[in-house]
């Protein structure tokens, strides 16, 4: 969350900066800002409420816009409030009260409060209700004895919590300094000129190298060089970046929004995904020894990625007979889950960088658990903590709520399932080629469910987009799906929605129901179909409306108790989440559309959650 941004070189880096914060929005867009060194070694500052183009209004009407153009020193901040609410004071970058220093951070200073008691105390003048400010009196202070970067070194020593920050002083106008904890940064080098940036995204096409910085090294950057020290003050050696290894950004085409075009292509992006299927990408570098011989595998994960690892949790336990627990990374890293030496972990995260899922692996691994992570962006920070990783190959998804990246995780999942299946002599030679063959088949199936589901789901919109609450229910693998629905449509349409085990219903959330509910059940194919239209016969009982998504050539009973009716095709009942999610996309999408909501950038949302 929070995305940050540095340039020093010979080139004037307004314009820079601001197509790098362009391309780090999705980490936060309730504030943006940027300080430039301008000739004459002054700093200036210049924020504004919303996102970047706000920004660039702010920029374009700004007295000083002359000097702010040929400025080449600068660093630039989009903001995912979490302390302080969101207005141009607590916008970045922050400076202390003698203007020393101009600092971005992301993340969080855990012993924020402490700090600003103490610095108070010892006369400092606060002007912001945020934890980062207090860096910025630190380090302001510290530059009375320290070059810049001795005096980030300094601070770093008294802060708690999880950041990246960079600091730009106009005492040193040719120099950035940058460090990070838990929280991401990279260095980005062009000709005769140096980058800071949250992701690679973040910084221009046109770089020459990259290198990743490790907790606690402190990365002195000037036009011409790159000095790093670990935390001890001693030269580090950092780890290089591929530049290949870069996903590109996606284009809206003719859709109405990013939302929009990534439901459209994830037929596409599921077939990049599973082209070197049978076995899928990255399942040849898997520990397989180790996963031959597990006995339980644990998948940690948050959000959409969480739901993945439910529907991921049925593949290996049917096929790969392996027992899996799935759990919430922010709940299990403070869990005593017993885990021990040569156990398995799993971290889901198409961003790889949240917050909670990296703590997650990094508990495992001081337990001395084998860690694996499932991520779309290569190079991202969960790649570094795991032993083995599995990529998906979704490309950048822009849209905040996460859509195709889902898909090609299940998919992943499943064509992990099926080679350990094969590999643990689980799954017999016919169904292993079987399942091949469905897994061949999938971008076809979510191709042809999103063709069937645009009329009824137009329709169900138009009925029900005016609701004041949904209930999904699923049972077995439509239980994942229904979760998914309901978290789509809370996130993009703000409509209070549950999601229910359909079993567990008749303990509590029936009580919710009165005429005319609307109620999405997942009414796929399942070993527990039978069980589910009875369910649903409860729900209609009580008044509510039912919209059911049904396999086509099995929705039998379900179709006469459905008000609205959506048939998916066939496939095997175990990766009929993929088909079947793509309805409750497009039913999301629509009544946040209807209801004239921006789907990409939902309100209070980030698409990398690295806070915890
Ligand atoms: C939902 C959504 C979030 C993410 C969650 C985890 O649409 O996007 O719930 O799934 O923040 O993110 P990753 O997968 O990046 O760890």
């Amino acid at each position: 969350m929070c995305g940050i941004v540095g340039y020093v070189g010979q080139r004037p880096c307004s314009e820079l900066l601001l197509g790098g914060l362009e391309r780090l929005e999705h980490r936060g867009y309730d504030s943006a800002g940027v300080a430039l060194l301008a000739a004459d070694s002054t700093a200036l500052r210049v924020r504004a409420v919303g996102g970047i183009a706000q920004l660039r209004e702010t920029l374009q009407r700004h007295p000083q816009r002359a000097a702010l153009r040929t400025a080449r020193t600068g660093i630039g901040h989009t903001r995912w409030a979490t302390h302080g609410r969101v207005s141009e004071d607590n916008a970045h970058p922050l400076t202390d009260d003698r203007g020393r220093v101009q600092i971005v951070l992301n993340g969080i200073v855990e012993n924020h409060a402490e700090l600003r008691a103490r610095l108070i105390a010892e006369g400092a003048a606060f002007a912001s209700e945020t934890d980062a400010e207090v860096v910025a009196h630190l380090v302001a202070r510290a530059l009375d004895h320290d070059g810049l970067a001795e005096a980030v070194r300094r601070s770093l020593a008294t802060l708690r919590g999880h950041f990246a920050f960079v600091v730009a002083s106009p005492e040193q106008p040719d120099t950035l300094v940058g460090t990070r904890r838990a929280c991401p940064l990279v260095i980005g080098h062009g000709e005769g000129e140096r980058y800071l940036g949250s992701a690679l995204v973040g910084l221009p096409d046109a770089l020459t190298g990259a290198q990743a910085l490790d907790d606690d090294e402190v990365a002195t950057l000037e036009a011409d060089a790159v000095r790093v020290l670990d935390r001890g003050g001693r030269p580090a050696r950092t780890r290089r970046l591929a530049l290949g290894a870069r996903i590109e950004q996606a284009t809206l085409g003719t859709h109405e929004s990013f939302t929009l075009a990534e439901i459209a292509e994830q037929p596409r992006a599921l077939r990049r995904t599973l082209r070197a299927a049978p076995s899928g990408p990255g399942l040849d570098e898997l520990p397989w020894v180790q996963l031959c011989a597990a006995r339980r595998l644990t998948i940690v994960a948050c959000g959409t990625s969480y739901h993945a690892g439910l529907v991921g949790r049925l593949l290996l336990e049917r096929w790969a007979g392996l027992r899996v627990e799935v759990d919430i990374a922010s709940e299990w890293r403070y869990r005593d889950p017993a885990i021990a030496p040569g156990d398995l972990v799993l971290g889901i995260t198409q961003s790889g960088e949240t917050a909670d899922t990296i703590g997650a692996l990094r508990t495992a691994r001081a337990s001395g658990a084998n860690v694996l992570a499932l991520t779309n962006v290569p190079g991202s920070q969960v790649t570094r903590e795991a032993s083995a990783v599995l990529l998906t190959d979704a490309g950048a998804e822009v849209g905040v709520a996460a859509t195709k990246t889902f898909v090609t995780q299940v998919a992943l999942l499943a064509a992990l399932a099926r080679q350990l299946g094969i590999a643990r002599g689980t799954l017999p030679d016919a169904e292993a080629e079987r399942l091949g063959d469905e897994l061949q088949r999938l971008p076809a199936v979510a191709e042809a469910a999103r063709a069937a589901a645009e009329q009824p789901i137009a329709r169900a919109a138009e009925r029900w987009g005016r609701a004041p609450f949904f209930l999904f229910l699923g049972r077995h693998v439509g239980l994942p799906v229904a979760l998914e629905g309901a978290l789509k449509l809370k996130e993009i349409a703000y409509i209070p929605s549950d999601a229910y085990a359909a079993g567990e219903m008749k303990h509590g959330p029936i009580a919710l129901l009165g005429e005319g509910t609307p109620v999405v059940c997942v009414a796929t194919q399942s070993p527990v179909l039978d069980k589910l239209r009875s369910n649903v016969a409860e729900v209609r009982a009580r008044g509510a409306h039912v919209l059911a998504i049904a396999t086509e050539g099995a929705a039998g009973v379900i179709a006469d108790e459905a008000d609205e009716l959506v048939l998916v095709p066939p496939t095997d009942p175990l990766l009929s989440p993929i088909p079947a999610v793509v309805p409750l996309q497009l039913l999301a999408h629509a009544i946040s559309s209807a209801r004239g909501l921006d789907p990409d950038r939902p309100r209070n949302l980030a698409k990398t959650v690295t806070v915890e």
